[in-house]
């Protein structure tokens, strides 16, 4: 798959099939959150995978009762170093390739950003001088999934200057785009 046709398939996944993932995939896709670059090359991330059943029901409350949580392959808790200035990029950055990785080898995954951080905390045991990011869901997607819409490209992409539009080869470009 090309990265253009990975990026085109990518939606977030609330609803997953009760699947292991076999470990050569979550070797590479391992590999996708190490790539990744960083403010630096700090690589302040840290990731706690939670795939117990007893951890998933009990991370629900803690992300306001977002059900589809618990029936995810892996809970994953993005977490880094407050201190750091670019915490919240670098982890981003690490997580959107686990992403598009994930689509590539046929999964999906959800952006968690509605959580209670000290009730994740508590739950995953991760210390108090470390913050939690971002968290986000990740597994083999079941039933349909239906794309969410964007603005128009030239509603947000100017040239040279702030709001003005961008032109291709003298065309401001499509509004259908
Ligand atoms: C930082 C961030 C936090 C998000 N938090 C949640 C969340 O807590 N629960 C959820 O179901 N979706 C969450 N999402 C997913 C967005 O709702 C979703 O990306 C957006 O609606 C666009 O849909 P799409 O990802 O299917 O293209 C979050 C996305 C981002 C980037």
């Amino acid at each position: 798959m090309q990265v253009q046709e990975v990026i085109q398939k990518r939606l977030s996944i609330r609803q997953y099939a009760d699947a292991s993932i076999p470990d050569e995939h979550m070797d590479i896709l391992f590999k996708a959150l190490q790539l990744a670059p960083s403010a630096n090359n700090s690589q302040n991330w840290e990731f706690v995978f939670a795939k117990d059943s007893d951890l998933k029901q009990r991370l629900v409350p803690a992300c306001f009762n977002q059900g589809f949580i618990k029936d995810c392959a892996y809970f994953i808790a993005g977490v880094a170093d407050p201190r750091q200035k670019w915490n919240m990029v670098d982890i981003t950055i690490s997580l959107t390739q686990f992403t598009l990785q994930a689509v590539e080898l046929g999964y999906g995954t959800c952006w968690i950003g509605a959580f209670d951080e000290s009730h994740v905390k508590q739950v995953l045991n991760i210390p108090q001088n470390r913050k939690v990011v971002i968290c986000m869901t990740f597994g083999r997607p079941q039933g349909k999934h239906v794309p969410r819409g964007r603005r128009a490209v030239e509603r947000f992409v100017y040239q040279n200057q702030f709001g003005i539009r961008f032109k291709l080869s003298g065309e401001y470009i499509s509004r259908k785009k």
